[in-house]
């Protein structure tokens, strides 16, 4: 065969994958279950480079030089494991197949464990950017073996996104399922970053007053500062925008029920067994599933609350400067979260991950792509053994200089009975690691008086009960 790489599966992120290979001058076998899909990715784009079509699994396989690479772009779970079935077979030791989707990282180790036994590399990576950055350059987070990506890595380097540095959006993430890990830790971010802009608008519009078309400018604004970022250029254009049908804001004419397709609620999960606390994801994965219990909403409607106190022109434009301190500390607080959690499945999984590369390679290319990352990837630079983001000196002194006005943006929400969890979530969690004490002591006397669990002192080693039922005297029991 004469083609670098293969691609099955031409749903539209496969099509525009194949594409990018494409005009960046590689030679690409593309495939799909129904054929009509191929044909009219060549009848559609055949010019942009050399694409070679196969009607059949051989067909497809037999176009690959060796060692064969190929991708297989079809939804997570069932369909994934029917075309490595059908795949694996025909394909000889050292042969690579490569997962684009955005599949489990659990799936991925047993995936990688099986095929291994048969010699051939299986490769789960993470693509970021949607329908635009596979067809332009996107995020690409490839875990698999080191020698896999000796053979996979310059192709992907050559179709990833640059950041603007220069470096390729790519890396070898770490063996087996760390790429995909890596990708679903950067989809829980992208949903605390989404819901924590979501909770600046709400505030915007229902404490400040402002309408969409005023939030969408003051996120313009902020937008050429440190916010600066995909997710708020686009929250701009959203805001903008008019319903041609009505000739009212787009946004208030949407049903108000996030949704989602999984990637965040995996996030915590695996977090809730890891034992890191991302509070912030969460609230933002649990804000999407109460938008969605319309009975509940429905039935609370007219639960008390407080009288809403409208904000003069000029104390409104001070709120906005408020609310911007406070979502960017409430970010650095979700981006410490999120590393932490890679971090933690580095550690469990033996993976080697790099934190600062996880950084540079969201730089450009995927959803989260902002200027702040290069301020995590700089942070990661100077002390590569950095054991929080938040005990960056720059960031420490940032959320230092934000801190009285995210206070006073939280203390502002509860008083005017605006919901924002992201941004309580995340004060209380920065609050919460400050603290010289934390009541888990008095969470730790209540096991021990209910179910002698134990606990242990801080004036000596060891672990202790006391005799709650008797003469309250303690015992030593370890
Ligand atoms: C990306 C995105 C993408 C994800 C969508 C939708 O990095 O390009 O994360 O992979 O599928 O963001 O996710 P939800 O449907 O769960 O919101």
């Amino acid at each position: 065969g004469t083609a670098q790489i293969g691609v099955t599966g031409l749903a539209v992120m496969g099509r525009n994958l194949a594409r990018n290979f494409a005009r960046n001058g590689f030679t690409v076998a593309v495939h799909n279950r129904t054929a009509a899909r191929t044909r009219e990715l060549i009848e559609g784009f055949g010019t942009e480079g050399s694409f070679v079509p196969a009607e059949s699994a051989e067909e497809f396989v037999a176009a690959l030089e060796r060692p064969r690479r190929l991708i297989i772009m079809v939804k997570a779970g069932d369909p994934t494991d029917a075309v490595i079935e059908e795949f694996a077979p025909l394909l000889e030791p050292g042969d690579v197949i490569i997962d684009g989707g955005n599949a489990h990282f659990a799936d991925t180790r047993r995936r990688e464990r099986e095929l291994r036994e048969a010699g051939i590399h299986f490769v789960g990576v993470g693509i970021s950017g949607g329908e635009e950055g596979a067809l332009h350059g996107p995020s690409i987070m490839p875990g698999g073996s080191r020698e896999s990506y000796a053979s996979l890595g310059p192709l992907l380097e050559k179709i990833a996104a640059k950041a603007p540095d220069g470096t390729p959006c790519t890396t070898h993430i770490g063996p087996d399922g760390a790429g995909h890990f890596v990708k679903m830790v950067h989809n829980g971010i992208e949903y605390a970053d989404m819901q924590l802009i979501a909770e600046a608008y709400h505030l915007l519009r229902e404490v400040a007053g402002y309408s969409p078309a005023k939030i969408a400018e003051t996120f313009r604004g902020w937008n050429t500062g440190r916010l600066d970022s995909y997710l708020i250029e686009i929250t701009a254009e959203v805001l903008a925008h008019t319903d041609a049908a009505t000739g009212q804001p787009f946004v208030d004419i949407v049903a108000d029920r996030a949704e989602q397709k999984g990637t965040g609620r995996w996030t915590v999960q695996i977090a809730l067994d890891l034992g890191v606390p991302v509070s912030g994801i969460a609230e933002a994965v649990f804000a999407r599933s109460l938008s969605g219990h319309a009975e509940l909403r429905a039935a609370s409607r007219d639960l008390p609350g407080p009288t809403p106190r409208p904000l003069g022109d000029e104390e409104a434009a001070r709120f906005a400067d408020q609310v911007e301190q406070a979502l960017y500390a409430s970010k650095i607080v979700s981006y410490t979260q999120g590393f932490h959690q890679i971090q933690a499945g580095s550690d469990a999984y033996d993976w080697g991950i790099d934190p600062g590369a996880v950084a540079s390679i969201w730089r450009a290319g995927c959803i989260i792509r902002a200027a702040f990352l290069d301020r995590i990837r700089a942070a990661y630079d100077t002390q590569p053994e950095l054991p929080s983001l938040l005990s960056d000196k720059q960031f420490a002194e940032e959320i230092g200089a934000a801190q009285d006005d995210w206070r006073a943006v939280v203390a502002d929400t509860a008083r005017q009975g605006v919901p924002a969890p992201g941004f309580a979530a995340a004060l209380a969690y920065y609050d919460a690691l400050r603290a010289r004490r934390l009541p888990a002591a008095l969470t730790q006397g209540q096991r021990d008086f209910f179910g002698a669990h134990t606990y242990r002192r801080t004036d000596r080693d060891g672990s202790f009960h006391t005799l709650w039922g008797g003469d309250r005297s303690e015992e030593r029991t370890g």
